[in-house]
Order: C-alpha cells, then sequence, then structure tokens
C-alpha cells in the first residue's frame, strides 16, 4: 500500500506537524508500507498525482490541515484519507462553532463571549465591560481558530485584557473570552470509527504557568500522569462524554478532547482535536501506549480505520 504522509504546511504549527509527520513516516515504513512524505506547502495536488497514493495519511495541524481544507481538496481529488471529514474538521478546528455545537448536545462547555474582529475595534470599551461582568476575572482570551495554545492568554487583570484580545484578533476573525476553570486538566484521547474507544485518560500537569506552547514543546515543560488523579467514576465520566462527542460530531480515526475538571468534579470541555499531535512524545500516543498499543501500531491503526471506512481493497 503506497501512502503519502502530509506533514509542515502552512500553519503556525507547521514546526510541531513537521515532527508529527516524520514520526508516522518513519512507523509507516517498520511496518512495510510504501511511505511517502509530501511537505503541504508545496503544491499539494501536483505532488499527490506524481505520487498516486492509495491513501493520503494527514499529519498536520491547525489552519490549511485540521480545519476541513485538505480534506475538502483530497475529496476532490478521489483520494481517500485518515480521520475525520470536511465538516467534522472545519468545526473542530473554530472553538466558536464548536462551543455551540456542545451547548446544543448538553456538554459542559465555560461560559463564553464571542468577540468579532469588525465590532472590537470600534467598541472595545463595552466589550471589556461586558467580559469582566459577564465572565468575571481570571478570563482566558484565545483565537477561535488556531491551536497549541498559540494566541491564547489567561488575564488576572483587567488593564491586560485588550492587548490579549489584540493578539487573538491578529490570528483569528473571532476571538473567544471564556470563563476561567480552575482544576485538574485532562485528556481524553478516542480512536475508532462507529464504536470509538477512549484510551486512559492523561492528567496535564505543566512546570510553570498554564498548558502553554512552551509547557507543550519544551522537553520538561509538562508531565503526563496516566491514569489521571481522579476517581474512577469522574474517569468514566470524561469518557462517556468523550465518546458522546465524537460520536456527535462525526470523528473518525481518531481525536483528542481537551477537558478541565473544577473542585466539585463537574467536567468543562475545552476543545476537540481532530488531528492529535503525534511525535513520539505526544500524549495521544502516550495513552494509547498505556492501552498496550505501541507507536508504529497505533500509526497502523490509524491506517485501518481509514481502509475500514473507505472500504479499500488492500
Ligand atoms: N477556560 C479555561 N480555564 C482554564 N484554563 C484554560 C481554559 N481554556 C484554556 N485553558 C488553558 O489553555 C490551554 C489551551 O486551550 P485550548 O482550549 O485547549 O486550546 P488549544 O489547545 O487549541 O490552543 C489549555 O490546555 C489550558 O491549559
Ligand atoms: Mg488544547
Amino acid at each position: 500500500m503506497r501512502i503519502a504522509v502530509l506533514m509542515g504546511g502552512k500553519s503556525r504549527e507547521r514546526e510541531v506537524s513537521l515532527k508529527s509527520g516524520k514520526a508516522v513516516t518513519a512507523a509507516l515504513l517498520r511496518k512495510g508500507y510504501e511511505a511517502i512524505p509530501v511537505d503541504a506547502a508545496e503544491d499539494v495536488p501536483g505532488r499527490l498525482k506524481e505520487i498516486h497514493p492509495d491513501l493520503v495519511f494527514i499529519a498536520l495541524h491547525g489552519r490549511y490541515g485540521e480545519d476541513g481544507t485538505i480534506q475538502g481538496l483530497l475529496e476532490i481529488m478521489g483520494l481517500p484519507y485518515t480521520g475525520s471529514g470536511v465538516a467534522c474538521s472545519a468545526i473542530c478546528m473554530d472553538k466558536v462553532l464548536t462551543k455551540k455545537l456542545l451547548i446544543y448536545e448538553g456538554i459542559p462547555t465555560a461560559p463564553f463571549t464571542v468577540i468579532d474582529k469588525d465590532d472590537y475595534f470600534k467598541t472595545s470599551k463595552a466589550v471589556h465591560e461586558q467580559v469582566i461582568n459577564d465572565l468575571g476575572l481570571p478570563v482566558v482570551i484565545k483565537p477561535a481558530t488556531q491551536g497549541s495554545s498559540i494566541g491564547t492568554s489567561i488575564i488576572r487583570e483587567e488593564a491586560a485584557l485588550g492587548a490579549a484580545i489584540v493578539e487573538a484578533l491578529t490570528m483569528s476573525e473571532q476571538a473567544v473570552a471564556e470563563r476561567f476553570v480552575d482544576g485538574v486538566e485532562v485528556t481524553a484521547s478516542v480512536m475508532g470509527n462507529n464504536e470509538p474507544v477512549a484510551l486512559p485518560l492523561i492528567e496535564i500537569v505543566p512546570a510553570q504557568g498554564f498548558y502553554d506552547y512552551e509547557a507543550k514543546y519544551t522537553p520538561g515543560g509538562s508531565a503526563h500522569i496516566i491514569p489521571a488523579r481522579i476517581s474512577d467514576e469522574v474517569t468514566d465520566r470524561v469518557k462517556s462524554i468523550a465518546r458522546h462527542i465524537y460520536r456527535s460530531f462525526n470523528c473518525r480515526g481518531f481525536s483528542r478532547i481537551d477537558f478541565i475538571i473544577d473542585s466539585s468534579e463537574q467536567p468543562w470541555v475545552l476543545e476537540v482535536n481532530t488531528i492529535p499531535g503525534m511525535t513520539d512524545l505526544s500524549l495521544f500516543p502516550d495513552a494509547a501506549s498505556h492501552y498496550g498499543i505501541g507507536y508504529d501500531d497505533l500509526v497502523e491503526e490509524i491506517v485501518k480505520l481509514a481502509v475500514e471506512f473507505w472500504d479499500l481493497k488492500v
């Protein structure tokens, strides 16, 4: 089977994606697949026409990769690919749409305010007042369509609010102001098509501050604690919410869902990652390995799930 591995690309998460893509390519080669790396910053349709793959493994994160655009291109080219489809990818890349859908599904997600770029610069003072009145302090400011905590700030005093919103709005047409949830951060890795399985939860403990870009990608920046230090009952609830989201959002192959559990044991959903990091130190492979699935087997399983979904004859 010939598999093109899409990596890199033009998003702010290019560097992480190159690491994910290289690790995936190496695993596929060890498993005996003909794996061909493709930098998505190049002419993707041209490269794929040359390679003529049986399957495309998408190891891209962020914009133009995790957001449904590449998935749409591959649909039009008639090429099967790993992971979630166009609509699910697009919704999950957008934190505003994700939160709206979570509310429809009755799943707790922290109260929030949407800040539109067009309105903000005309009415910034009123927006600041509304954010502070509705959400209090600290408050979390994030771009609607970014990942890896890029552009995300935790604001503890009103004076810092404006700069954080402006920063988030340089990366996205909308920013989200979200109530700060104090608690234990856990992430749920889910794998499968119609009958998804939740892997062991990982508790994330940043070495300092919050789980920002540094904490995510610097060695020693954060600790993964498996299984998470929460009761069996809460673990089951988080896994069941994660599987419910996976099904109702139409996730496919694999996804990782981020939570914070507050002091009254209430889990709050932060977001859904349709292409979680796949470096050998990333959260998803770590959860799989504690479940008994090593890195190479995990990569092969993601391929098999795509083969099943697209009904490929191999
Ligand atoms: N409402 C919140 N309360 C407390 N911390 C938050 C909140 N939202 C985000 N964070 C912190 O910011 C990090 C990144 O936020 P997240 O919504 O997962 O976006 P992304 O990972 O796509 O950048 C989280 O892992 C968490 O540490
Ligand atoms: Mg996250």
